[in-house]
């Protein structure tokens, strides 16, 4: 996606073929494929809403302070988020993400007075959303995390033992350590089955990657929290989020200093690179730098509001969001989705995310199997068509919906068919077969040296200089309400100095 969001290490990653990402992308000029193959889904110039792009022109770091807990590939900015949440909602109005990512829709919309709702197919975009959006009090935290250090100073000398043993023989299976939440630690209301028990999670051994990638202190206390925390309990779930976002980058905020923070290089390329190179991974102290990553989320007060965040299929979610607005007596239909769906055959949220998937448990290859990031136009185009049309259940009447869809211009080297003007083909092929109503396309020109693919290294793709930003409404007062809204002025202070009102 055009507006990723990164904490660190831009300009520190390695270069290995296998960690750039399946394609390269390009957002061009607003120029409409010309691919013969697709000739009969050309999609046809739209109308432009003008709506400035000031999101842009804000500090990186603009919005609620739980917004960088974690990297994660194309997420959009903060402040994005906020040009539209301010235009088109009131505080108590539901804000809807059905592919939420990181969560930076429903936080920023919780954070200013809204219900923020979000859902991802992408367990590791759940825990993120959830942590950021139902998270523990900072007397909760601190407590956690004093009983937490109590309970790893009893019980240290045996996972030290363990980790020792571990990275000494790399990859041997026949070392074992317990599974994810499988060994609460005092005081983890664990969830129980209904005769008392712990769910069985199986122990399990280390691969060779996770081991080389951390110095045996570390990862002794690693195994100790990933076995211990437990991540349906709200302030063990925010524990495990923020764990994910310290866990690898190349300071020594950092658990692992192997690789950048942005994303996983490939478990291959770690294994190489050790080999060549010798290298040993820091001894970093998970409490200490857990405690430092916590005061630095906890610099703001809590989001104004408690949402939700539900893991499923973007196509169902309408209905999954009415349930669950409905079950805390929340109004049940949102006024706005602000949304980033999943680009074309780019991202694979699994693959560049495999060690944070360790510590939380999930099987990487598992979850690009289930994601839509793969699709070819055509399918991509069917896939929107069915999200949209599950979405409306949970919409008000005058509902504004704002997706951000990026353009993909090559696809392994070719050109990418219908990758170009995918916003339009979306508004002619998804939305307006299920009733939706046109504002218009704003565009968003992005600095280039934000772009993803601009991340991964020239050879890559391009820069590209355009997002499109598809503006719908549910009916014609919705439109209405769209354009009218496009010009209001947007009050950028942030954290705001007096409570916001519309
Ligand atoms: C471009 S990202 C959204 C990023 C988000 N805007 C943010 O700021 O973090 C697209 C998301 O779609 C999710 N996704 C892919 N297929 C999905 C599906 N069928 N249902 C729900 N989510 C899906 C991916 O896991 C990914 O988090």
């Amino acid at each position: 996606m055009a507006l990723l969001s990164l904490e660190s290490d831009r300009l520190e990653m390695p270069k290995a073929p296998e960690d750039r990402p399946m394609r390269s992308v390009r957002i061009g000029a607003v120029a409409i494929s010309t691919d013969a193959e697709h000739a009969l889904h050309l999609p046809s110039e739209l109308p432009s809403l003008a709506i400035e792009p000031e999101w842009k022109d804000q500090q990186r770091l603009w919005g609620h302070s739980f917004h960088p807990m974690c990297s994660y590939l194309a997420s959009f900015p903060a402040s994005l988020t906020h040009a539209f949440i301010a235009r088109y909602t009131r505080p108590g109005d539901v804000v809807l993400d059905p592919f939420s990512g990181r969560g930076t829709t429903p936080l920023q919309a919780c954070a200013e007075g809204r219900v923020g709702a979000g859902n991802d197919l992408n367990p590791f975009a759940q825990i993120l959303t959830a942590a950021k959006v139902d998270p523990p009090t900072k007397a909760d935290v601190k407590i956690r995390l004093a009983t937490l250090r109590l309970a790893w100073a009893a019980s240290s000398r045996e996972w030290n033992a363990l980790a020792d043993r571990i990275v000494a023989d790399p990859g041997a299976s026949d070392l074992l350590v317990p599974g994810p939440g499988s060994r609460p630690i005092s005081g983890t209301p664990t969830r129980r089955s209904p005769d008392g028990s712990i769910p069985y999670r199986p122990d399990t051994s280390v691969s060779a990657e996770v081991a080389l990638a951390f110095h045996a202190r570390t990862l002794a206390q690693l195994l100790y929290l990933r076995a211990g925390l437990d991540p349906d309990d709200r302030t063990d779930r925010f524990f495990l989020a923020t764990l994910t976002g310290i866990l690898h980058g190349k300071s020594a905020s950092y658990l692992s200093a192997v690789m950048p923070n942005t994303f996983s290089m490939a478990p291959r390329y770690v294994r190489d690179f050790v080999a060549r190179t010798g290298f040993q991974s820091p001894e970093r102290d998970a409490f200490a730098l857990l405690e430092d990553k916590l005061r630095r989320l906890y610099r703001q007060p809590l989001p104004a509001t408690r949402g939700i965040a539900l893991l499923g299929d973007a196509r169902d979610a309408g209905v999954r969001f009415r349930e669950a607005l409905h079950e805390r007596g929340l109004p049940e239909r949102a006024r706005l989705v602000v949304s980033s769906p999943p680009y074309l055959r780019v991202v694979k949220y699994g693959y560049y995310n495999w060690l944070r998937l360790w510590l939380l448990g999930y099987d990487a290859s598992a979850i690009d199997d289930l994601l839509d990031d793969a699709h070819h136009h055509d399918a991509y185009l069917v896939f929107m068509r069915e999200v949209l049309g599950g979405l409306r259940s949970a919409l008000a009447d005058d509902a504004v919906i704002a997706l951000v869809i990026g353009d993909v211009e090559m696809d392994r080297g070719r050109p990418a068919s219908g990758g170009v003007g995918l916003a339009e083909s979306v508004w002619e092929l998804a939305a307006a077969p299920e009733g939706y109503r046109l504002a218009g396309i704003a565009l968003d020109d992005v600095a280039a040296n934000r772009k993803m693919t601009k991340l991964w290294g020239d050879e890559a793709g391009q820069a590209t200089k355009l997002d499109r930003i598809l503006i719908l409404a549910t009916s014609e007062a919705g439109r209405r309400r769209a354009i009218n809204g496009a010009g209001l002025p947007i009050d950028w202070q942030w954290p705001p100095r007096l409570p916001r009102a519309l």
